[in-house]
């Protein structure tokens, strides 16, 4: 199998091309002067088997793989995949007059295969004509975390949606997890807290799927250490960070953060490689 990196995961398809001792194929990114993305596969390839792999964190990521699977016109089979899908969160239409963008992305990418991993919403991979699969990076930062030391630790997802990251991370470690729940007490307040479990004096890793301005998790570690938390960890898959999301975490005392490569930034702790290899691997 040949693997193609797109610019934005040429880290993570190193990576998967190593676990799968697959040959990796080098690809030039550049931009014309009118802002027009040129891209071309350099290395001759079998035309058989390809598997590219790009996250699309931006409009120019997405055209960059729209471009690359082009190229690939030829091959027998085109496996893709998207580490991270942007546009995701948009899945369904809020108000009249939007587009469904997920379901735009979607169509637009034409293959054999699609894997995403841990996308915002299960329901977007029926808009992919491709057979479409979802991976789950959860046992990989939880296994990251069993290795790390900590104060009686507890998992803590910040909504009832992240509840299946926070369950999927803590199985099979003998760690706890938790979701916070919003109680309203009068027209004015609300106290949010950990449903069951009380985080006093324990070490807390928030996990979220995405952590976008940081503003879900800056807030969640704020409640935390209030609530008596002893260290704060901040935890996702996807770590897209924009703005001074950073800055805004710290600000609100978290101790450290644990991602994963699904898009090449400095937190990238965790690598999916192993993930995504064995799925290709086994298509
Ligand atoms: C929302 O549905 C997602 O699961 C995340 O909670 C959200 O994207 C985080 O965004 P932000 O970091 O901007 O608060």
């Amino acid at each position: 199998m040949d693997i193609i990196g797109g610019p934005a995961s040429q880290l993570l398809a190193g990576r998967v091309s190593k676990a799968l001792e697959s040959n990796l194929l080098v690809s030039e990114f550049k931009k014309f002067p009118d802002g027009e993305l040129y891209t071309r596969i350099l290395d001759d390839f079998a035309g058989d088997n390809v598997t590219i792999i790009q996250s699309t964190v931006t409009d120019s990521d997405f055209i960059a793989l729209l471009q690359l699977i082009d190229a690939c016109g030829e091959a027998s089979r085109i496996n893709v995949v998207i580490p991270y899908m942007g546009y995701a969160r948009q899945d369904k239409q809020f108000k009249k007059g939007e587009p469904i963008s997920a379901r735009v992305m979607a169509r637009a990418i034409k293959a054999d295969y699609v894997f995403t991993v841990n996308i915002h919403t299960e329901s977007i991979l029926d808009y992919f004509d491709a057979k479409a699969v979802n991976l789950d990076a959860t046992p990989v930062i939880g296994k990251y975390i069993k290795n790390m030391e900590f104060k009686d630790p507890l998992i803590v997802a910040p909504d009832d949606g992240a509840i299946a990251l926070a369950r999927n991370a803590a199985k099979d470690l003998g760690i706890d997890y938790d979701y916070l729940e919003k109680t309203r007490l009068s027209g004015e307040s609300v106290t949010i807290q950990p449903k069951n479990i009380n985080v006093n004096g324990r070490d807390v890793i928030i996990i979220d799927d995405i952590i976008s301005t940081g503003g879900t998790i800056a807030e969640t570690i704020s409640l935390l250490r209030m609530q008596g938390a002893h260290e704060v960890f901040a935890a996702c898959v996807h770590p897209v960070l924009s703005n001074n999301a950073i800055l805004k975490l710290f600000k609100a005392g978290v101790k450290g953060i644990i991602a994963t490569d699904t898009i090449d930034k400095g937190v990238g702790v965790v690598s999916v490689a192993p993930v995504i290899a064995s799925a290709i691997g086994n298509v």
